[in-house]
């Protein structure tokens, strides 16, 4: 074991990896890369915001030296904004492909788009859980954690069993969020994204957490009560789920 990695499971039965900041996107990799050891043209979930940019970095690393294959995996989306169309700058669709399925070399053969049009988007919501089914449900959902423990774009209050849809967002993400580009383009105020239902519907999960402003709401997720207040302590009522934590963002758990 590297030194300085922690690994325990908690007794709600969810695996932590507690790693150096340095080590946190290669141990977020491992778990995509284990997973398609096992299975190569898995189906996997994967976010955006800053928390996963590490790992798609050590993701393009082991493809550039030959130690991943990433050529039948199959990808889906777990979020993205209402009305972030085309080539919108906010969009995490065209996001995910600059800094990963198109270096990557992840067609949209193998992406399954998140629906963003406000024209139709119920339907299209429920097309879209319908996709996931018809690929077979999803084999690994990777997320990252919000300040107010929101997974995927699923806020404070969502409920456990819902499925893909429109959420308004809070200030709490707004401000957040608009960090990840120029002050020209207003965020959007509402977010389409699976379900909680959804997400807890994959065979496994993946929670990525780094940086010392998420202690707080990991430790509520991990420790704190189970239910709507904190979506992500929803992630307690399944079976495999790996946290992947760095030391500072890991400092409040005992
Ligand atoms: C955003 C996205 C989530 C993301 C989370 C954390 O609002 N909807 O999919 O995982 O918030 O973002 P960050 O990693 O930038 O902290």
């Amino acid at each position: 074991m590297t030194s300085g990695v922690i690994t325990r499971t908690l007794d709600t039965g969810i695996h932590l990896r507690v790693v150096p900041a340095s080590e946190f996107g290669s141990a977020a990799a491992d778990l995509v890369q284990t997973m398609l050891r096992r299975k190569p043209n898995a189906v996997i979930g994967f976010p955006t915001g800053s928390t996963p940019l590490p790992m798609y970095q050590d993701l393009l690393r082991r493809q550039r030296q030959g130690t991943l294959d990433l050529t039948q995996m199959r990808a889906v989306m777990l979020d993205d904004y209402l009305g972030a169309t085309g080539d919108d700058p906010v969009s995490f669709h065209n996001w995910l492909k600059r800094e990963f399925f198109d270096p990557a070399g992840v067609g949209s053969d193998r992406l399954l788009r998140m629906p963003t049009d406000p024209e139709g988007i119920e339907e299209a919501c429920q097309q879209y859980e319908e996709r996931l089914q018809r690929l077979g449900g999803v084999d690994l959902q990777l997320l990252g954690l919000g300040l107010n423990g929101h997974i995927g774009f699923n806020e404070p209050g969502a409920a456990v069993d819902s499925r893909t849809h429109v959420v308004p967002l809070t200030a709490t993400t707004t401000v957040a969020n608009a960090a990840y580009w120029d002050s020209s383009r207003k965020v959007p105020e509402e977010g389409v994204t699976m379900g909680v239902g959804t997400i807890l519907g994959a065979r496994a999960i993946g929670l990525l957490v780094n940086g010392a402003r998420k202690a707080d709401i990991l430790r509520s997720t991990l420790l704190g009560p189970i239910g709507p207040d904190v979506p992500a302590s929803f992630l307690r009522n399944v079976a495999d789920v790996q946290v992947i934590a760095d030391q500072e963002a890991a400092a409040l758990l005992p």
